[in-house]
């Protein structure tokens, strides 16, 4: 559930009209709803109620600052995979114990900025990311706490682009692996072996593929245990998907992910973290754009919209699907027709649908595209020189912009111009 919805044949951002947001902003925007995150980090928390946990929100998928700072005052830890995250996890208040690095690139000082600053864990994807991170600890005379990533060669039946549990995928050390990785691990002083981690992918539907990665974790915990290692923390990854298509099945919820975590895991004691992106952004999150031109193609009439494939690539990269609706509700009984729904980028694959039945449209209407909220402005570009668009935050019925339009002069004059060009003109 959100907390996007219409109240007499206008939509809502919680107490907000959208469009008043769209007339003090200007289009197109990203709005995120407080409730709506908050909500889902509490179906997670509460999911894992009665055993020892964390929630650590992958920030990848939304990390403005406000949206960081919301959850983590709602007691969510965070999972980075770069500096730049870890950086900005702590400038929005994050403690470095609730923090864990995730990724198979980590560089000596990104690790360095990490253990310096404070981090709960490393989940370690390499043996020369170990070598690397050992080293590191030493120089600094610290002790890194590990876990180790291994990859469970899971289907985890999602689209290729975002699926990491196979053995082709680069993710992680073959689980097959794992007794002699901790063993070389276990002999690195500069390392502390606390658990282990797997993640198998994103935009999952079924709980199916994590229950199989999960008791594979569960028999490699004995296993390690047994030969002498300390797995006092399970790290079981991000993953869980969302209904992108109201008319579709729903995925499982948290509660029925929960309750497969305890049956499949429980046993163990062990403190369990879940790093959840998508199931917490992406429904608290709308991205609402202006119809500039309804244009009529030779066998089809576009909508030619101001937001574009720079502003919400999902649909471009990965043939994604989100529901697109009138910010003004449809009179009921309006029959609806068929649009392509694009930008204005100079490519074909500014298409954000195709033959997509809505209800006759026409210029200045605006239109919001849901489940936005994870996976926008995290990998919206200026393509085309398109200024990066403006995020805003509800709470209620206050919104507050929480990054503004760029100028253009600040988008070009991020560029300078080389002495040459200055003193020999070309
Ligand atoms: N943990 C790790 C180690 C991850 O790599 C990811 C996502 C997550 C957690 C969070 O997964 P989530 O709960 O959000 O599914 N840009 C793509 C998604 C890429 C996901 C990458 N890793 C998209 O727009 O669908």
């Amino acid at each position: 559930m959100d907390h996007f919805l219409y109240r007499d044949g206008a939509m809502f951002a919680e107490d907000v009209a959208v469009s008043e947001i769209a007339a003090t902003v200007g289009t197109p925007f990203y709005v995120y709803s407080t409730a709506t995150l908050l909500r889902h980090f509490r179906a997670f928390d509460e999911a894992l109620e009665g055993m020892d946990h964390l929630v650590c929100y992958a920030m990848k998928a939304n990390s403005n600052q406000a949206v960081l700072r919301t959850l983590a005052q709602a007691g969510a830890g965070m999972d980075v995979v770069s500096q730049g995250e870890y950086l900005r996890a702590r400038a929005a208040g994050v403690p470095g114990d609730r923090i864990v690095f995730s990724g198979v690139g980590k560089t000596a000082e990104e690790i360095r900025v990490a253990l310096q600053g404070g981090i709960r864990q490393f989940n370690v994807e390499s043996e020369p990311e170990m070598e690397v991170l050992n080293a590191v600890a030493l120089a600094l005379g610290k002790v890194a706490p590990i876990t180790i990533r291994v990859n469970p060669d899971v289907d985890a039946k999602t689209h290729a682009k975002i699926a990491t549990g196979k053995s082709e995928n680069k993710f992680g050390i073959p689980i097959s692996r794992a007794s002699e990785v901790y063993a070389m691990a276990a002999a690195m002083d500069g390392l502390e072996v606390v658990g282990i981690d797997v993640h198998i992918g994103s935009q999952l539907t079924d709980l199916a593929p994590f229950e199989l990665a999960y008791q594979k974790v569960a028999e490699l915990t004995e296993q390690l245990r047994s030969e002498g290692h300390t797995i006092k923390r399970l790290d079981l990854g991000g993953g869980l998907g969302i209904p992108y298509e109201t008319s579709n099945e729903a995925p499982p919820l948290p509660a029925e992910y929960g309750a497969m975590v305890q049956k499949t895991l429980g046993h163990l004691g062990c403190e369990i973290e879940i790093e959840p992106g998508r199931l917490i952004a992406g429904n608290a999150g709308l991205m609402v754009s202006k119809v500039i031109y309804v244009k009529s193609g030779e066998d089809r009439d576009f909508l030619i919209l101001d937001g574009a494939m720079n502003d919400l690539i999902r649909p471009a990269m990965y043939e994604a699907h989100h529901d697109i609706v009138p910010v003004k509700e449809a009179e009921p009984g309006v029959e609806q027709q068929p649009y392509d729904i694009v930008g204005p980028v100079c490519e074909s694959g500014d298409t954000f649908a195709k033959q997509r039945n809505m209800a006759p449209m026409a210029p200045d209407d605006l239109v919001a595209f849901r489940s936005a909220g994870a996976y926008g402005a995290v990998m919206a570009s200026e393509y085309n020189s398109r200024a990066l668009i403006p995020e805003v935050l509800v709470h209620g019925d206050q919104f507050a912009v929480i990054r503004r339009r760029p100028t253009f002069d600040e988008m070009i004059n991020r560029d300078s111009i080389p002495e040459w060009l200055e003193t020999h003109p070309a």
